[in-house]
């Protein structure tokens, strides 16, 4: 068989990196994409091919995936980890801020899916989404972003039943906090000039209180290559949680 090909989004970053990396030690190939050049090459897996691109253009979405299946030959896996975050009182939100997170997290998401889908269908091959606990469960002041999330976990499940019968699977992945670029930004951003204390707020929200920790990137591509593989081949339509129990209940 042909090598497997994986497209990463959001490559440049903690978890899509980690995705990638992890995809390329099982064997693939990977093409890695992210906002441009200087965020993936300091991330990129030895052979893989890089592909910049804005994904809140739907031809960008489409010249991507294009560019990803001319230069691998086919399409195995999509992994959609490109991704925004933002906070803050909901009386007081910018369209600006609301456009740029949505235009990422589900535009870019739904749109690069919808170009790979073709492709996939030859391959039986499948996406990984990444949601959030705050897909599954308010986090209070998060509340764009939780629309954002919320809205990957369900038209993940809306997809894997359309695609089903096509042989392709959908699911998503719901972390919680991961230590990643990311995080240092909300931290820094909206720490109110004490990102430690930001970082300890979130940890005592944990079930494991004083033994919390923040999840590594690499516990996260793990649980995502796990689901591209076949003997995964019964799971599609699920919201698998990595969270330290976070979204288990109060
Ligand atoms: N870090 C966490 O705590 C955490 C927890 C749960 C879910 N997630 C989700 O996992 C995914 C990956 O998060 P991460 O922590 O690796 O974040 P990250 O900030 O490290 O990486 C995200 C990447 O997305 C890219 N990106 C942003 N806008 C883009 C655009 N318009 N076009 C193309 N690429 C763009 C960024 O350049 C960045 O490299 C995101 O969807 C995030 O919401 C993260």
């Amino acid at each position: 068989m042909a090598e497997a090909v994986v497209l990463v989004s959001g490559a440049g970053g903690g978890i899509g990196g980690a995705a990638a990396r992890r995809f390329a030690a099982g064997g693939w190939r990977v093409v890695a994409t992210d906002l441009s050049p200087d965020v993936l090459e300091p991330r990129l897996v030895a052979g893989a091919l890089a592909i910049a691109g804005d994904l809140r253009s739907v031809a960008e979405c489409r010249r991507i995936v294009g560019e990803a299946v001319a230069a691998g030959g086919r399409l195995d896996c999509l992994v959609n980890a490109a991704g925004l975050w933002t906070e803050g009182p909901a009386d007081e939100t910018r369209e600006e801020d609301f456009d740029r997170v949505l235009g990422v997290n589900v535009k870019g998401l739904y749109f690069l899916s919808s170009a790979a889908i073709p492709h996939l269908e030859r391959t039986e091959g499948s996406i990984v989404n990444l949601s959030s606990d705050a897909g599954l469960q308010g986090n209070t002041g998060a509340a764009v972003y939780c629309a954002s999330k919320g809205a990957v976990s369900n038209l993940t499940r809306a997809l894997a039943l359309e695609l089903a019968p096509r042989g392709v699977r959908v699911n998503a992945v719901c972390p919680a906090d991961v230590d990643t670029p990311m995080l240092r930004y909300q931290a820094e951003t909206f720490g109110g000039g004490d990102p430690e204390g930001y970082r300890r707020r979130l940890l005592d929200g944990y079930p494991q209180k004083q033994r919390a920790r923040f999840l590594r990137a690499d516990e996260v591509a793990e649980l995502i290559f796990f689901l591209a593989q076949p003997s995964a081949a019964a799971i599609t339509g699920a919201n698998l949680s990595i969270d330290f129990g976070l979204s288990a209940g109060i």
